[in-house]
């Protein structure tokens, strides 16, 4: 019985560690080695170990209700030295303050007024609220070459939300005529009228 018992155990033991079992059996020792002759190769080395580049980060989104060509408006270039406060001169200059709120102005990265006004393709957004950072008004001009010669061939549209979280709408009467009257008097400056301070 006992010697039983230890075959056994052999044999569970061997089942468990095939790779070192059958010793005697030729054929086992040389199925997988070298064919004769060829030096082991040197291992292939580990993948680089540089670190996996970065994704990118995901496109802008725009705020939810806004046009996607104000996505990320935030990281372009603001003309404002310091937020517009409500209400004040520079707000009212038209006589009362059209839009409300602490406001920034943005313009797509790079476009600056030429003698000629913005260039085709500038995006003015005027960003409004209690904290400009999570506005509840957003006012665009988008100048668009050959559009409206008459109104500087620019676009306006305004959107609004009662509070910052909401989605942003706009109406047929937050466009276009609404804003000529006023911002026909900055005509000198392309209809603009927050100074450029960059
Ligand atoms: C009562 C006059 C008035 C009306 C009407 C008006 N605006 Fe303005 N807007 C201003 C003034 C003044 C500024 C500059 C100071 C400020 O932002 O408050 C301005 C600023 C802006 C700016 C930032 C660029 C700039 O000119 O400084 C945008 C964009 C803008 N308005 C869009 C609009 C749109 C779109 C409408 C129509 C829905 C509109 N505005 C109607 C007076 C007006």
């Amino acid at each position: 019985m006992r010697g039983a018992r230890l075959i056994a155990a052999g044999l569970v033991s061997c089942a468990l560690a095939v790779a070192g079992c059958g010793g005697d059996d030729p054929v086992a020792g040389t199925a997988t080695s070298e064919a004769p002759g060829t030096i082991a190769s040197t291992p292939a080395p580990p993948p680089t170990a540089a670190a996996p580049e970065p994704a990118p980060p995901p496109p802008p989104e725009p705020l939810a209700g806004l046009p996607g060509d104000t996505a990320g408006y935030e990281a372009w270039d603001r003309i404002n030295a310091d937020p517009i406060p409500d209400g004040s001169p520079a707000a009212q200059r038209v006589g009362f303050d059209a839009h409300g709120g602490t406001k920034n102005v943005y313009v797509t990265p790079g476009a600056e007024r030429g003698p000629d006004g913005w260039p085709d393709g500038t995006i003015v957004v005027k960003a409004a609220g209690d904290d400009p950072g999570a506005p509840t008004l957003i006012a665009i001009m988008r100048k668009i070459a050959g559009s409206d010669a008459e109104h500087g061939d620019w676009e306006f549209v305004e959107y609004k939300r009662d509070s910052p979280g909401e989605t942003f709408a706009t109406s047929a009467a937050l466009r276009d005529a609404t804003c000529w009257s006023c911002h026909a008097t900055a005509l000198d400056t392309d209809w603009v009228f927050t100074a450029d301070d960059r």
